[in-house]
């Protein structure tokens, strides 16, 4: 009997997104002779039936594109804003995929995608998801695709920030995505050879930071790179959010938006010049990192990942992520991956290697 799958992409964009479809699709159709159909912008189009062939030349030209051909969105099943209000469209999802009669549903994303699958296999869709992000933080995978194509793009943006820092004697404060775990703050960082890298797990202390700056003065070295995660936060505005989140009844605050992450890099780098004396200057990389053509590390995980979804089909292995495990790959549940984040252990060898080369995590 031939299988029909459907495939999504969900979440924020990421390099390797087409590699991904594009290896689950020609392994599909070309090894195990399924039918594979895409849905366009996530679980949105998927709640609204707008589909994309991918039985023909679709597929081809695009191991190399950047983002996501399907298109995405960040709108989940339980709460999709319909005609101004949240509403739960996962009843709609589900006859969409009966009335398309899928076998499976392959959704490629994030923390927040694996969470969504997770509800729609309790409804009872048959669902592989595949561990997308720059970000890195989806439990149980080694890795996730997209990270290593970010990891170039920030280390090469902090090797042409010391251009600047060296020649005007600057603090150049360089704001990196990761608003939950800074795996790709912390990479960047260390390649690049920042020398303060603050990251959401390790509140910092300004002044550490600023000692740090000075003692690198004191030895003539008058200027300093500080790589900073999106999520990173000084002990004082730790135990603020802390305090807040603790309060009786209070919410647990949203992601902040980039507004946020910026009024915290622009307060870091002034109070950096004032306990200084340096001049700082501020660089946000933003979705720099998350454009282009993918690594070649990343295009080969997605194939890795994506031809292995396509295997657990032709298996009716279903409900699990793929996840990358050393040179191969090992189906996780989704009970298991849904909500768990991974984050950097204060004690992970990455925070040791950087300390041993003299780099200030922003602690004493
Ligand atoms: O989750 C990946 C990510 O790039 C984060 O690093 C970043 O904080 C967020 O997405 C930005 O989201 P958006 O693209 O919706 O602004």
């Amino acid at each position: 009997m031939t299988k029909y799958v459907g495939i999504l992409t969900a979440g924020g964009d990421s390099p390797g997104l087409n590699a991904a479809i594009r290896a689950v699709g020609k392994a599909a159709l070309g090894h195990h002779r399924m039918q594979i159909i895409g849905f366009r912008d996530g679980f949105r189009g998927l709640m609204e039936n707008r589909t994309m062939r991918l039985d023909g030349g679709e597929l081809s030209d695009i191991l190399t594109r950047g983002g996501t051909i399907l298109g995405t969105s960040r709108d989940k099943p339980h709460r999709m804003p319909v005609g101004g209000k949240l509403k739960d469209m996962t009843d709609v999802i589900a006859g969409n995929y009966r009335d398309n009669h899928l076998d499976c549903l392959v959704c490629l994303g994030g923390g927040g995608t694996q969470k969504n699958a997770l509800r729609l296999k309790e409804k009872g869709l048959n669902i592989i998801t595949l561990p997308k992000t720059i970000d890195n933080d989806v439990a149980l995978t080694d890795v996730t695709f997209g990270f290593d194509t970010a990891l170039g793009i920030a280390t090469d943006a902090i090797d042409r920030l010391h251009s600047t820092a060296h020649s005007h004697h600057r603090i150049i404060v360089v704001e990196i995505m990761g608003h939950r775990a800074g795996w790709l703050t912390l990479g960047a960082g260390m390649a690049g050879g920042a020398d303060v890298i603050l990251i959401p797990e390790i509140p910092y202390d300004v002044e550490c930071v600023a000692e740090a700056i000075r003692a690198r003065s004191r030895t003539g070295k008058n200027f300093s790179i500080v790589a900073v995660a999106e999520g990173a936060l000084s002990v004082v505005e730790a135990a603020a959010s802390e305090n807040k989140t603790a309060a009786p009844g209070a919410k647990k605050p949203e992601k902040g938006g980039e507004g946020e992450y910026a009024v915290r890099t622009v307060r870091l780098a002034k109070k950096l010049e004032q306990l200084t004396g340096l001049e700082a200057r501020i660089t946000i990389l933003g979705h720099l990192q998350r454009g282009g053509i993918p690594s070649a590390a990343d295009r080969l995980l997605s194939t890795r990942l994506g031809t292995a979804a396509a295997d657990l089909i032709a298996q009716g292995h279903y409900g699990v992520m793929v996840a990358a495990r050393g040179e191969g790959t090992r189906p996780v549940k989704l009970e298991d991956v849904a909500g768990a984040v991974k984050t950097v252990p204060a004690d992970h060898p990455w925070v040791t290697s950087a300390r041993r080369v003299g780099t200030c995590m922003g602690d004493l």
